[in-house]
């Protein structure tokens, strides 16, 4: 095994080199506290790896994506968001029983308890519905508590795992039907999982309603291109809460308050408010690229930059190529998306964003997609809480099968030293 050498007050320590299935390699520093009373420094994990996983593989300088080893373009070409989820969850893509079974089982748990629909009428009526989500999500342990355990068989698990499936688009879908002040429409379980959804949000009881195809189509491959992400923020949220062996359920809900923020899945939504505002202040897209270099403001170009992406974002690439193939199809000439071009194009060509490799992230087309489907601003991080469930699941699957140690990092206190407490009357 390659070692690192490591010289602290002239001694020197060896540490083993790991080495990952694609070469990637990694100084194990488990050991380094007990060995040497040092820890390591490193705020937002840079350069930490958290875990050794198997799920997805991620090659930011290449603008690589691939899902237990299929390459992202072929799965969103030729996959459904279910297959995916099988895949991402349970290691290898399933045999067409093993498919079958579980469609079957995802599609028979898409009601919601009764009396969960009453938590509805409690929220505002402005209630924001990733609130809504991240509550239900934890509220569905309580209506499932043997799920709490800690030795959950693996019977246990896939229940667990097909609830949350098939409920969240349930969930997502009332959600919004509350914020309209329109009825809820019960799950259709003869249509697909995404066809369901679409049923959900935009069906009537007072008029028939007819999937679009399309929408169905793009639906599918937006699930599936947000459906795994390695040890992103919300993921590293959901393994985080998981390790300390709360439920799957609870674990869930800390990834979708986790995505909720504008620099991780929020940014979907405040892209689209952006772009909104350019639009409304006469479309001068270089005025909000200077903004954003400018170092006094706080502002940055939303969808724009990535940790790990620093080429291209090959999310972004599909979603790009999906968006302008269903405008199309469905007739829609979104000047948004005029805006979003040009935006593109300044912030390409300008040394600030070039030097600091900041290109369009998987953000920065989804939105113009969901607004072309009909979704609203508010339901875009939904939308993508749904997609990344899939991911979320396998990842605290793989924690918790590879029983992993609870999440504890160490700090480096830079604190006031001990001092006297002060009498209320003395102070200043
Ligand atoms: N606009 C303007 N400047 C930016 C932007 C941006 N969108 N993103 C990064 N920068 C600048 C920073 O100011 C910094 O400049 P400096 O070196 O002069 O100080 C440099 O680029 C590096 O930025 P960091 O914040 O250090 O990069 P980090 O990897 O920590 O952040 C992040 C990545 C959070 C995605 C960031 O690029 C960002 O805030 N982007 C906008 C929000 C967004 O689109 N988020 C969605 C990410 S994709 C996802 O979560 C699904």
């Amino acid at each position: 095994m390659d070692k690192a050498k490591l010289i602290i007050d002239d001694q020197t320590h060896e540490l083993d080199i790991v080495v990952g299935t694609e070469g990637e390699r990694a100084i194990d520093i488990s050991n380094l506290r007990t060995e040497t009373g040092l820890i390591t420094s490193d705020s937002g994990f840079k350069s930490t790896g958290s875990t050794r996983s198997a799920i997805t593989f991620l090659d930011g300088e290449n603008g690589v994506l691939r899902y237990r080893g299929y390459p992202i373009e072929q799965l969103a070409e030729k996959s459904s968001f279910l297959e995916v989820a099988y895949l991402l969850i349970y290691g290898d893509l399933p045999n067409a029983t093993e498919l079958e079974n579980f469609t079957y089982g995802v599609t028979r748990h898409t009601l919601i308890h009764e009396d969960m629909k009453k938590f509805y009428e409690g929220y505002p009526a402005k209630a924001h519905p990733m609130g809504i989500l991240a509550s239900m999500i934890s509220a569905l342990s309580t209506f499932y508590p043997e799920a709490q355990k800690s030795d959950l068989s693996p019977k246990e698990v896939d229940i667990t795992v097909k609830r949350l499936i098939a409920k969240i688009a349930t969930i997502s879908a009332w959600s919004y039907k509350k914020s309209m002040g329109l009825p809820i429409m019960y799950p259709q379980n003869r249509l697909s999982y995404c066809g369901n959804f679409l049923h959900m949000m935009f069906a009537l009881p007072t008029e028939d309603y007819e999937v679009n195809p399309v929408i169905e189509k793009a639906l599918n491959t937006l699930l599936i291109l947000h459906a795994d992400h390695e040890q992103n923020c919300s993921t590293s949220t959901v393994r985080m809460a998981g390790s300390s062996h709360a439920s799957l359920y609870a674990a869930i809900s800390s990834g979708v308050c986790a995505l909720w923020g504008p620099l991780h899945g929020g940014a979907n939504q405040e892209v689209i408010e952006m772009l909104e505002k350019i639009q409304a202040e006469g479309g001068d897209v270089k005025k909000m690229v200077e903004k954003a270099k400018d170092k006094e403001s706080s502002f940055r170009l939303m969808g724009f930059g990535h940790r790990v992406y620093k080429n291209f974002d090959p999310r972004a690439k599909i979603i790009k190529e999906v968006c302008d193939e269903v405008l199309d199809d469905l007739g829609i000439d979104d000047p948004l998306l005029d805006i979003a071009k040009s935006l593109e194009e300044v912030a390409l060509s300008d040394s600030y964003f070039v030097d600091r490799k900041l290109y369009p992230n998987v953000d920065f087309y989804s939105g113009i997609l969901y607004r072309a489907m009909g979704i609203p601003t508010e339901m875009f991080t939904v939308m993508f809480s749904m997609g990344r469930l899939p991911g979320w699941i396998a990842q605290w699957k793989e924690m918790r099968d590879n029983n992993e140690p609870i999440s504890r990092p160490r700090q480096v206190y830079v604190g006031a030293n001990e001092r006297p407490y002060v009498d209320l009357k003395n102070r200043k």
